[in-house]
């Protein structure tokens, strides 16, 4: 079964036995591997805001003593005990468990329970893949929810904070594609032309979306993706319009929301959730299969802001968690 799989071989592996001891990159074997029917010769990963807590050790993520970072990865089938995977095919997983319970993505060799792999979709290669990622992969399911809870273009903009980020960079693309008008939040001025060359019809200060105690403001967008949570998620829902939805996927400013009934009731406001990591395998197989057809993003590539090694990971962590990256990292795990 392993006859082309090296007795050693390099993964990014994170220590976390009664709290964070470190991470880099270690020569470990594949019986250190977390069990399941597919071998993988991993090609890609990437830099997720999750895989940065992990691997800085500055949020608790890992629920087993140690294991390899990286809730993204995508490759080629090795070895399969499983008749729905067969050598040479492509595939990718995301989530469902990696780097939380399952070793991750950040490593030559990935060995993964069949039931959370997606065939590469047809549109989409393992670069590609690995440059949605998570993140892309949870913008689409944001839009899924906002079209599922009938979000409509004529009720006006759709509000995306956070922005310049990996969800919010393929959220303004995807949104834009639909025919919905986006306002892009970032704090910075230096991302408002890559924004609008996302898509976004314009950019603002996230600022504009201040705590304020009055129960409800003027209604002015159709509907918000927030990626920030705090003060800015209560800002929106009560800002947004009659039946608006607003979808909270982040907490990058805040986990705290203290709003008013006042929108719910008297405007039929929504907040939806989403959750990538726990999504019933069903949903993130078509959602995937949509992110490589009628949903593709026409601009990948742009989003992808450097391609690093596993030894440059924890520079990578440091960039993303001071707010400094703009789109995404993609991991090219074999140099
Ligand atoms: N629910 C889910 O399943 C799910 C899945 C993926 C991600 N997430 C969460 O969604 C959020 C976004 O993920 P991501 O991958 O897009 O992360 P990211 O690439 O780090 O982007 C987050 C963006 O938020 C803004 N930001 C960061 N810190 C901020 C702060 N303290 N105050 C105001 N703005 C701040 C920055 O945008 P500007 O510089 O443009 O202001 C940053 O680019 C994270 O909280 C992540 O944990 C949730």
């Amino acid at each position: 079964m392993s006859q082309s799989i090296p007795e050693f071989f390099p993964a990014f592996r994170i220590h976390a036995a009664d709290g964070f001891q470190g991470a880099a990159v270690e020569q470990i074997s594949l019986d250190q591997l977390g069990l399941g029917e597919v071998v993988l010769e991993v090609e890609y990963s990437s830099v997720n805001f999750k895989d940065a807590l992990a691997g800085s050790g500055k949020g608790k993520i890992l629920r087993l003593p140690e294991l390899n970072g990286g809730i993204d990865l995508a490759g080629t089938v090795v070895a399969s005990e499983h008749a729905d995977f067969t050598p040479g095919q492509k595939v990718l997983a995301n989530g469902s468990g990696l780097s939380e319970v399952h070793d991750g993505g950040y490593s030559h060799y990935a060995r993964i329970p069949a039931e959370w792999l997606v065939p590469m979709p047809a549109g989409l290669d393992t670069r590609s893949a690995m440059i949605l990622g998570t993140a892309g992969f949870t913008a689409a399911l944001a839009v899924q929810r906002l079209l599922d809870n009938h979000q409509q273009v004529e009720q006006g903009p759709i509000v995306i904070t956070g922005a310049s980020g990996g969800v919010g960079s393929f959220a303004v693309q995807l949104l834009t594609q639909l025919g919905f008008d986006v306002i892009a939040m970032t704090r910075k001025q230096e991302h408002h032309a890559y924004l609008r060359s996302l898509g976004a019809q314009d950019v603002r200060h996230s600022d504009e979306l201040k705590s304020d105690a009055s129960p409800m403001l003027k209604g002015q967008w159709g509907g918000a993706i927030d990626n920030l949570g705090g003060d800015v998620l209560a800002s929106l829902s009560k800002s947004v319009k009659p039946w608006g939805n607003i979808v909270s996927v982040g907490m990058a400013a805040g986990v705290e929301l203290n709003t008013s009934t006042m929108p719910f009731i008297l405007r039929g406001v929504s907040i939806l959730g989403v959750t990538s990591a726990a999504c019933p395998q069903a949903l993130r197989k078509s959602i995937w299969q949509r992110l490589g057809s009628d949903w593709l993003p026409q601009k990948i590539e742009a989003v992808c802001a450097a391609e690093i090694s596993l030894q440059e990971l924890p520079q990578a962590f440091d960039a993303l968690l001071q707010g400094q990256v703009q789109g995404r990292q993609l991991v090219r795990v074999k140099s």
